[in-house]
């Protein structure tokens, strides 16, 4: 039996029925989509969960994107998408999984050059910034809490790599007037990249309290170190304050005591 809305007098939408309260059932998902979008439209879910919204953009004729942390989830969802629509829509999409090994990275920089620098940006938590000579990503921070921004201009390499590619790195640094230049590269850097890097010499990072290498250069490898990968690189993470400097507030206490 159709029921109507007597105000609007239009089929009235029937209620959803939600078993727990941030449940998103399908029928919300299809309002939201058929309202939004049109079939060959692009829909995104970054959190897409047991993949509700992927399931009903591909019944509703949408290209779809969903990104989760949890493999469990890209595993829920390819089951539910095999179920309704068959094993044939496993053709129609593709799972592109972060780099979970060392060898898993190797890979995906054999497979695709863009796809590795763009995870390698991540993992050491740069920004990719657009094509310039040498840079390929910028991250910015603070030595101290009334310090100036300072900048980190990154280039990752995914296949060989030279003294030639450092240098340029050393110039980028000048040109842009970066704290520290960060080459990430796949390879093992030879002696003579390390005595390039070592040529851009140190500065003092009053957030460390210590000198710091102002080219420093970061191996996959060292990205999956159990030690390593907690701190790839070498610069304050957190802006620390000066102690004494007129108009400054109290200093922060830390675990270590006040700094
Ligand atoms: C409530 S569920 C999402 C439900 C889904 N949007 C839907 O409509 O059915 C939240 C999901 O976010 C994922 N998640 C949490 N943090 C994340 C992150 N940083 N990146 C990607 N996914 C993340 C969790 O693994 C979980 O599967």
């Amino acid at each position: 039996m159709q029921v109507w809305d007597l105000l609007s007098f239009r089929p009235a939408v029937p209620p959803i029925k939600q078993i727990f309260p941030t449940e998103k059932p399908a029928t919300l998902l299809e309002r939201i989509i058929e309202a939004s979008s049109k079939p060959g439209d692009l829909v995104l879910d970054p959190f897409c969960g047991c993949g509700t919204t992927v399931t009903v953009a591909e019944r509703m004729q949408r290209r779809w994107v969903g990104i989760d942390i949890a493999k469990i989830a890209i595993e829920v969802i390819e089951d539910r998408l095999r179920r309704e629509h068959g094993d044939s829509i496993g053709g129609r999409y593709e799972v592109r999984p972060e780099p979970a090994s060392l060898e898993d990275a190797q890979a995906l920089a054999d497979e695709d050059k863009l796809a590795f620098e763009a995870w390698a940006l991540r993992r050491v938590g740069a920004q990719k910034s657009h094509p310039d000579r040498g840079i390929d990503g910028r991250m910015y921070y603070h030595d101290h809490l009334d310090g100036e921004t300072k900048l980190i201009v990154v280039s990752v390499k995914g296949g060989g790599v030279t003294t030639e590619q450092v240098r340029s790195l050393r110039g980028a640094m000048e040109r842009e007037n970066a704290a520290i230049g960060l080459f990430v590269t796949r390879r093992r850097p030879t002696s003579g990249m390390r005595a390039e890097a070592a040529e851009a010499g140190e500065y003092y990072s009053a957030g460390l309290g210590r000198m710091v290498q102002r080219l420093q250069i970061v191996t996959v490898e060292d990205l999956f170190d159990p030690e390593k990968k907690k701190r790839p690189v070498d610069f304050p993470a957190e802006a620390a304050p000066i102690l004494g400097a007129p108009g400054l507030p109290e200093p922060i206490p830390t675990a270590e005591g006040r700094r």
